[in-house]
């Protein structure tokens, strides 16, 4: 099963993800996750990325396709995938596609996580991740059941994000509206769109996409 996970910055799209990779034995493929680590490692493609991340604006689409593209090729791809911030623009939705046929793959679902944008700077700003295996986790709205040791890997050691600031959040939720939600009729015309109400708890969202993948 291959899926896209589609919703504005905070909506929860690696909350869920981390989920679906551990039920459905699937791998997440976050397109920002990979830059980040593209950053950490100081490459060609971290050097182009890190000021634009920064600012919360889209790092070029012809730099993204390839990255996506590459990693899809790799052998723990083929049992299927999540992919997590990407396809962010029409070109990449487009890209997507032409890419899938040419690997002989095909999208079974595209999830829309729909979130009041209020409460995404709260819950962008209050979140941190595990370092060994990325599982987020919110200062007030998911917190490790033993203080300090990640629920998922056991990990103790933490980071925040440099995006992850209020004012580069009104950024990225501006491209999220005027380049990324355009998309959704693309999928929804081809009639794999399915939409949950990603302001319920974080259970509730699993169970409205398990019941969204199963339909
Ligand atoms: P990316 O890393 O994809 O960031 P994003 O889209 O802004 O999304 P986030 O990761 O912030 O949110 P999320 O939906 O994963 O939420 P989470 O589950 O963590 O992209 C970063 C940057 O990279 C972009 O700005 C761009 O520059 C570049 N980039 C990436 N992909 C690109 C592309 N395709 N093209 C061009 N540029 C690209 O949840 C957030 C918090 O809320 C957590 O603390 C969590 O615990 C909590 N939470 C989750 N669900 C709930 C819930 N239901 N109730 C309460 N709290 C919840
Ligand atoms: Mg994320």
């Amino acid at each position: 099963m291959n899926i896209i996970l589609l919703g504005a910055p905070g909506a929860g799209k690696g909350t869920q993800a981390k989920r679906l990779e551990d039920s459905h034995s699937l791998v997440q493929l976050s397109t920002g996750d990979m830059l980040r680590a593209a950053v950490a490692s100081g490459s060609d493609l971290g050097r182009q990325a890190k000021a634009v991340m920064d600012a919360g604006k889209l790092v070029a689409d012809e730099l993204i396709i390839r990255m996506i593209s590459d990693r899809i090729d790799e052998p723990d791809c083929k049992g299927g995938f999540i992919l997590d911030g990407f396809p962010r623009t029409s070109p990449q939705a487009e890209a997507l596609d032409k890419m899938l046929t040419g690997k002989g793959l095909r999208l079974d679902a595209v999830i829309e996580m729909k979130v009041d944008e209020d409460a995404l700077v709260e819950r962008i700003t209050g979140r941190y991740s595990c370092v060994k295996c990325g599982a987020g986790y919110h200062d007030k709205f998911q917190i490790p059941a033993k203080a300090g040791v990640c629920d998922r890997c056991g990990g103790t050691e933490f980071n925040r994000r440099a995006d992850d600031n209020e004012e580069t959040v009104r950024t990225r939720l501006e491209a999220y509206r005027g380049q990324t939600a355009p998309i959704l009729p693309y999928y929804r015309d081809k009639g794999i769109l399915k939409t949950v109400d990603g302001m319920a708890a974080i259970d509730e969202v699993t169970r409205q996409i398990e019941a969204g993948l199963a339909a």
